[in-house]
Order: C-alpha cells, then sequence, then structure tokens
C-alpha cells in the first residue's frame, strides 16, 4: 500500500494529536513520528529553551527541514505534526506529498481545560491568559487549518476508538476520491 496509507494530524495545540496519533498507531501497526519530538532530539533542546535561546524563527527552520526530510520517507507512517507547521505553504506541500491531512479540531472551552496548566508551549504564555492566548491565536488559524485538511474530524467527546474508527473510514473515501 506504501504511503498511501499516510495520516497527517494537525490542529492547535492540545487538540490531541500526540494521542490520536499513538492510537491511530496501535491500530494501523505503523509507526508515529512527532515533528516537535525529531526537533527536540535533532537541536538537543527542549522546544522552550529553543525558543528563548535562539528564537521562534529558528525553530520554524528546524520545522521546515524535519517536514522536508519526512515527506521523502518511503516506509509508511502516521505523523503528528506541531500546531504552527502546516500554516506554511512550503511546509503544507510537504504535508500534502506525505498522506491524507486530518483536521483534528477542538473548541475553546475544551482546549483551555488541557492546555491550563501548560509549560512546555511558548506561544501560550507571550501576551494575557492561557484562554486569551488560545482565543487569539486560534481565531487566526482556524480558517487556515480548515483550508490546509484533507478532512476536519471534531475531537471533543469521542473516545479513542470513535476517533480512530471515523479518520479511517474518512481515509477509505478519501483514497476512492470521494472527497
Ligand atoms: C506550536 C505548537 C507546538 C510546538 C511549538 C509551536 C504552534 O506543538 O511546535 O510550541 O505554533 O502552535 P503542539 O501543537 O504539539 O503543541
Amino acid at each position: 500500500m506504501g504511503k498511501g496509507e499516510n495520516i497527517v494530524l494537525i490542529g492547535f495545540m492540545g487538540s490531541g494529536k500526540s494521542s490520536v496519533g499513538q492510537a491511530l498507531s496501535r491500530r494501523l501497526q505503523l509507526p508515529v513520528l512527532d515533528s516537535d519530538d525529531l526537533i527536540t532530539e535533532r537541536a538537543g533542546m527542549s522546544i522552550s529553551d529553543i525558543f528563548q535561546e535562539k528564537g521562534e524563527s529558528y525553530f520554524r527552520l528546524l520545522e521546515r527541514d524535519i517536514v522536508k526530510e519526512l515527506s521523502e520517507r518511503e516506509e509508511p507512517f502516521i505523523l503528528s505534526s506541531g500546531g504552527g507547521l502546516p500554516l506554511r505553504e512550503e511546509n503544507l506541500a510537504y504535508l500534502r506529498r506525505i498522506g491524507m491531512i486530518v483536521y483534528l479540531s477542538v473548541g475553546v472551552d475544551v482546549l483551555e481545560r488541557r492546555l491550563a496548566g501548560d509549560s512546555k508551549r511558548p506561544l501560550l504564555h507571550q501576551q494575557g491568559t492561557v484562554r486569551e492566548s488560545i482565543i487569539r491565536i486560534l481565531t487566526e488559524r482556524e480558517p487556515r487549518y480548515r483550508n490546509a485538511a484533507d478532512v476536519v474530524v471534531l475531537n471533543e467527546g469521542k473516545t479513542f476508538q470513535e476517533l480512530v474508527d471515523e479518520i479511517l473510514l474518512l481515509r477509505e473515501a478519501f483514497r476512492r476520491g470521494d472527497r
């Protein structure tokens, strides 16, 4: 089946990309790769330290290099991508080459509950409260995530099993060209 199996998860911080990626990985018996983990490994630093010591633009360069490399990978995989990754045209072109792009959509209240105690995501702590940051950034990004996605899945009030079933059904339709 090769690359047609690949699933790319995009969405806001806290939308569940990592945990849904792991659930898909277990079901499909495919490896799950996480762009933030790959960046952290390569840089030998946490995401917060990269932002603080080298700046966001340096982080974005690492992110671009990683997604480019992943787009050349032959073996199938699931990709959990950092929240800002699909917002750059160049990165989006690489994601499209990788596989079906699934936007995990989550509303502000649920995001706030999930991100309340976060200390690992610098963008949530630059100005105002975490809720204010979520609203400000999500308002700007939501239409862009939707445009980037091949399919949109609401990730609120569903079990992992339900989500995985839904994504796999959508993948069937996507492969048939129904969408
Ligand atoms: C970011 C999301 C983070 C991480 C970095 C920037 C963003 O990843 O890449 O803090 O711009 O939304 P998660 O979406 O996995 O939290």
